[in-house]
């Protein structure tokens, strides 16, 4: 082995090196970006991900990054629980069964002054009841009641609904089956057509 051998030899070594380190450089950033797109390529579950989300279903508007309308209210929400005859509403009567006995929910009789005959209920589900008594005779509060004097019988109105409520609850108790309200007899009527 001469000098000029070494030579070469060192040289190629150096060489082997510097290419070595180049090529592994090349295949390694190229895995790197294999990698990256198979990343976004990866389903989430995030609905901000833009491509690569799973196809929406069927119907399903478009997710286009625009704020989307919300639709409209149930009545319930708009009228604060009463029927809203505008809007199709027919004059529906809550259920007027109690509350269980060991609940801690409020009851009407708590909540108001002068009930007879819708005791247990819930106190929220009183002012349903009584809009669905409005809107089952078609007529106003007035027709029952004494304006900001709710709690009073003064009115003979007041006093021919409970007998109503009575027979109503009678005529639901006897077994047969079925349920009848006020717009069962009165359809929007205060008397209702014979
Ligand atoms: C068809 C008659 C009738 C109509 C219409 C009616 N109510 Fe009543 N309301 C009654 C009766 C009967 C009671 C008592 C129920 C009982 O004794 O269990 C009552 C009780 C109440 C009470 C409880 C008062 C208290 O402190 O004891 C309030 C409040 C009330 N009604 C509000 C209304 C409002 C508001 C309307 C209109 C949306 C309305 N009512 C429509 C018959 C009616
Ligand atoms: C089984 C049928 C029937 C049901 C259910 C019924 N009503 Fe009646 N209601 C009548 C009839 C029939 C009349 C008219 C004759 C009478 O007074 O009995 C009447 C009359 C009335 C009147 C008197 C109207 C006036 O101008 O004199 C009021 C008030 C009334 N009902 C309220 C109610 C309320 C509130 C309910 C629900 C809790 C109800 N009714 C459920 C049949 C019914």
């Amino acid at each position: 082995m001469n000098k000029e051998d070494i030579g070469f030899a060192i040289v190629g070594i150096v060489l082997g090196l510097v290419i070595g380190f180049y090529f592994a450089n090349l295949t390694q950033s190229s895995v790197n970006a294999t990698q990256q797109a198979a990343n976004s390529a990866t389903p989430s579950t995030s609905v901000n991900s833009g491509a690569g989300t799973p196809p929406l279903p069927a119907n399903h508007p478009a997710i286009d990054g625009k704020p989307m309308p919300a639709g409209p209210l149930p009545s319930d929400a708009t009228t604060g629980g009463a029927p809203n005859p505008a809007a199709g509403d027919i004059a529906e009567l809550p259920s007027l069964e109690p509350l269980p006995a060991g609940s801690k929910e409020k009851r009407a009789e708590q909540e108001y002054k002068n009930i007879q005959l819708l005791k247990g209920i819930p106190a929220e589900r009183l002012m349903k009841v009584m809009f669905a008594f409005k809107s089952s005779l078609n007529v106003d509060c007035d027709f029952c009641h004494i304006k900001d004097a709710f709690e009073k019988d003064d009115k003979p109105m007041k006093l021919v609904a409970r007998k109503m409520i009575k027979r109503m609850n009678e005529i639901n108790s006897d077994g047969a089956g079925g349920r009848v309200t006020c717009y069962t007899c009165h359809r929007g009527q205060k008397t209702p057509a014979q």
